[in-house]
C-alpha cells in the first residue's frame, strides 16, 4: 500500500493531472472535491489511464466537520496538495466575498486539520498574479510581490501570508508553494484535460474551442503594448509537466529534503510567448486556422510575465520538457475528442 497522499480539488484541471502522476509513482491518491468545476466523471478517466481508482469524497472544505470527519477515516495521509479553489479572476471580481471565503476558509480549515491530525506535508497552488506586473522580467521567487490584480490574485497572496504566519508557529509544518504561470494543454491520452464551464476565460481553451467551431472568433485583448507583436506576453507550461512538479515538491517533504520548512518555486518555462505567438504555433501545429480579431485591452492583463525557473532547476530539481508546440497540440487533440471530432 503506497504512502497516503491527500489531493483537494483532484478532479480539477491541474488536479486531475497530479493525481495521475501521484499513481504512477505509488502514491495511494485520495481525492476531495466539491465538483463546483469540475465532473465526477473525471474520477473515470483518471483511472482509465492509472488503472487505479482513486478514493474520492464528495465536499466542501468549507465543512469543517466534514473534513474532521475525513481525516478521522483516512488516518494514513502523511502530505497534502491543496488545489481546492476558485479561480477566474473575471468572476472574482464580480464575487469577491465568494472568493474570499471559498478560498481562504477552505486552506484555514486544512491548516487546522493538519494540526489536529498531526499532518506535517503541505503542497500549496499558488500563481504567478503574485507578482502583479514586475517592474523587472523575468520574475525570481524574491522578485517583490504586488497588489493583485483582482480579488482572486488577492486570495492567493493572501495564503501565502497565512502560511507564513501559521508555519512560524506549528513547527511540525512544512509548506511548499508553487506559484504556476500559464498552465495549458492536456494528458497525451487526451482523457483528462480542461473543461471550463461556459465560455472560456482563458487564452487556449478559447483557441480550441474556436477552432472546433464552438466559438465564432477569438478576440485577441489587445496588440498595441510594448512586446514585439504588439501582444501580452505570458509563461504558458504544459500541465503534465506542472503535475510532475508537485510529485516532486511531496517527495522533497517527505523525505525532509526541505532546505526550510516554507519554500517557494516558480513553475514556469522561462520562455514569454505572445497570444499572437501561441495562436501561430497552434496553427502550425494542428493545421487548423483560428479565426481571429484584434480588440482592445482587457482590464486587469498585465503587459508582460514569464519566470526565472532558476531555483525549480537546480534547487527543486524539476524542469519543463514539453514543447509549445506539443503541448497546444494535446489541448486541440483533447477538444476534438471533448467534440467527437476526428
Ligand atoms: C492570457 C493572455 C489575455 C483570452 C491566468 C489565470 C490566472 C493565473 C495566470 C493561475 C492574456 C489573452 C485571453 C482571450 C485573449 N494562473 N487572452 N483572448 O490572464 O494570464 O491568467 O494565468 O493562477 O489564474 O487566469 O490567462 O489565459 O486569461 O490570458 O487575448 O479570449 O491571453 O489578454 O494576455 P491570464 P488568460
Amino acid at each position: 500500500m503506497g504512502r497516503q497522499v491527500l489531493v483537494t480539488g483532484g478532479t480539477g484541471y491541474i488536479g486531475s493531472h497530479t493525481v495521475v502522476e501521484l499513481q504512477a509513482v505509488g502514491f495511494d491518491v485520495v481525492i476531495i472535491d466539491d465538483l463546483s468545476n469540475s465532473s465526477a466523471d473525471v474520477v473515470d478517466n483518471i483511472e482509465k489511464i492509472s488503472g487505479i481508482r482513486p478514493a474520492f469524497e464528495e465536499f466542501n472544505l468549507l465543512d469543517l466537520a466534514k473534513l474532521e470527519a475525513f481525516f478521522e477515516k483516512y488516518s494514513r495521509i502523511e502530505a497534502i496538495i491543496h488545489f481546492a479553489a476558485f479561480k477566474a479572476v473575471g468572476e472574482s471580481v464580480a464575487k469577491p466575498l465568494s472568493y474570499y471565503r471559498n478560498n481562504l476558509v477552505s486552506l484555514m480549515n486544512i491548516l487546522d486539520c493538519m494540526s489536529k491530525y498531526k499532518i506535517s506535508n503541505l503542497v500549496f497552488s499558488s500563481s504567478c498574479t503574485v507578482y502583479g506586473q514586475p517592474d523587472q522580467l523575468p520574475v525570481t521567487e524574491n522578485t517583490p510581490k504586488k497588489d493583485a490584480e483582482s480579488p482572486y490574485g488577492n486570495t492567493k497572496a493572501i495564503s501565502e501570508e497565512i502560511l507564513r504566519d501559521v508555519v512560524k508557529v506549528n513547527n511540525a509544518l512544512k509548506v511548499i508553494a508553487l506559484r504556476y504561470f500559464n498552465p495549458i494543454g492536456a494528458h497525451p491520452t487526451s482523457l483528462i484535460g480542461e473543461l471550463p464551464r461556459g465560455v472560456p476565460n482563458n487564452l487556449v481553451p478559447f483557441i480550441t474551442q474556436t477552432a472546433a467551431g464552438i466559438r465564432q472568433q477569438l478576440s485577441v485583448f489587445g496588440n498595441d503594448y510594448n512586446t514585439e507583436d504588439g501582444s501580452c506576453i505570458r509563461d504558458y507550461i504544459n500541465v503534465v509537466d506542472l503535475a510532475k512538479a508537485h510529485v516532486i515538491a511531496i517527495d522533497r517533504l517527505i523525505n525532509n529534503t526541505n532546505d526550510d520548512r516554507h519554500e517557494f518555486f516558480n513553475v514556469g518555462t522561462g520562455y514569454g510567448a505572445s497570444v499572437l505567438e501561441i495562436v501561430n504555433t497552434f496553427e502550425e501545429a494542428t493545421g487548423v486556422k483560428v479565426n481571429y480579431k484584434i480588440v482592445d485591452r482587457r482590464p486587469g492583463d498585465v503587459e508582460k510575465i514569464y519566470a526565472d525557473t532558476t531555483i525549480a532547476n537546480t534547487v527543486l530539481g524539476w524542469k519543463a520538457e514539453t514543447s509549445l508546440s506539443d503541448t497546444l497540440l494535446s489541448a486541440w487533440n483533447w477538444e476534438k475528442r471533448l467534440r467527437n471530432i476526428g
